[in-house]
């Protein structure tokens, strides 16, 4: 989503039911945001971070480069940072003396003051299709992950959002998550749409799990677990949603875009991965969970692109998806 909507979620499974769609202004609700800078209007990085920490119980965020600005920013916040490396960084990266020179510029002039908690190898790689960057890319985390083992940046973490099956091994063995980016907003149809948005709708039995699924992130999640066992024994790896989101505004008559559909979306995904809940074939699981995005971003491509954030530039709320403080601190 950075720079162009993504990774469909696979199939259809398709639902059941009802969550409830007051969205609680609880306070204890660890949340992740995608950081974007596809604007040219948005607040310097110190006042964000200062903003998030004291209005906001959003304690984590995903850049999609490594800028040194927002890393200085986010010192000592107790807000943890995700950086990312630039898609034509990743071939030179499977380099060992490179990933340590990597290391050695982006990560230790700001560790530990800056809490970094994984480093991101590319972002969508595949669905980009450049030949060279997924060849490397598997090579690149493995050597990044040896040069943070050497530099013993051992609570520093590789991954690469969202890429399929031919990295679970890695993940499996070195206990990392694999991360995807569902995106219901993506695989809805009007008739799907109270579904998709975590309304009360009829649902819908799978024939195959033998579950009834309420929404369709569930169905989505699952799908991917589903993979995940097919294609071994995999069920073990963590799944981190690297991105997820809805916009709030869109073009005239597009279909299911408007800001209750977003606060509906944004806010009961921020309850559902909190819950414990789980889904269906994940009973009492959390998800570690970024939403998408932290400010509307003016510079994106189409209406609804610009209208992802859960903040104007100003911070003023879009809206509130149950992570404002009620007193600042
Ligand atoms: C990493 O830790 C080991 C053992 O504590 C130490 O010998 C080594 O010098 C450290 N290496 C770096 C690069 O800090
Ligand atoms: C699914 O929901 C239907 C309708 O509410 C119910 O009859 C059925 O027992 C449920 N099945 C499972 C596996 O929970
Ligand atoms: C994944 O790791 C688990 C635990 O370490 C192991 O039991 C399992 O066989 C591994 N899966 C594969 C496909 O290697
Ligand atoms: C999930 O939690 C419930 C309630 O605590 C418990 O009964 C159930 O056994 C748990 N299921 C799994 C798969 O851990």
């Amino acid at each position: 989503m950075e720079k162009t909507p993504l990774f469909l979620l696979f199939f259809s499974l398709h639902i059941l039911l009802a969550p409830s769609t007051a969205i609680a202004a609880a306070a204890s609700c660890s949340i992740g945001v995608n950081y974007g800078f596809w604007a040219d209007n948005l607040p310097p990085p110190a006042q964000v971070a200062a903003f998030l920490k004291t209005h906001t119980t959003i304690d984590r965020i995903k850049i999609f480069d490594a800028n040194p600005d927002v890393l200085r920013a986010f010192a000592n916040t107790g807000i943890s940072v995700t950086v990312t490396v630039a898609n034509a960084d990743v071939p030179s990266l499977a380099k060992l003396p490179a990933a340590q020179a990597w290391i050695a510029n982006n990560i230790l002039p700001f560790h530990p003051q800056t809490t970094i908690r994984y480093i991101l190898v590319g972002n969508e790689v595949l669905y980009w299709k450049d030949k060279t960057v997924i060849a490397y890319t598997l090579p690149a985390m493995k050597t990044l992950h040896h040069a943070l083992h050497l530099a013993n940046l051992t609570d520093i973490r590789v991954s690469t959002p969202h890429a399929l099956s031919f990295l679970l091994d890695f993940h499996n063995r070195t206990k990392t998550p694999f991360m995807v980016n569902p995106y219901p907003f993506f695989g809805f149809r009007p008739e799907t749409l109270d579904y998709a948005v975590f309304r009360p709708n009829r649902g819908l039995y799978d024939k195959a799990t033998r579950k009834n699924y309420t929404n369709m992130f569930d169905e989505q999640m699952d799908a991917i677990y589903i993979a995940m066992k097919k294609l071994g024994n995999y069920e073990g790896v963590e799944i981190v949603i690297a991105e997820t989101g809805w916009p709030s505004a869109g073009d005239p008559n597009q279909p299911g875009v408007s800001l209750e559909n977003a606060l509906s979306y944004n806010g009961n995904v921020v309850k559902h991965v909190n819950s414990g809940k789980g889904t269906p074939l994940m009973p009492n699981r959390t998800f570690e969970t970024y939403i998408f995005a932290l400010f509307n971003e003016n510079l994106k491509a189409s209406v609804s692109e610009r209208n992802y954030g859960l903040f104007k530039p100003d911070f003023s709320p879009v809206y509130d998806v149950g992570v404002m403080r009620s007193t600042p601190v």
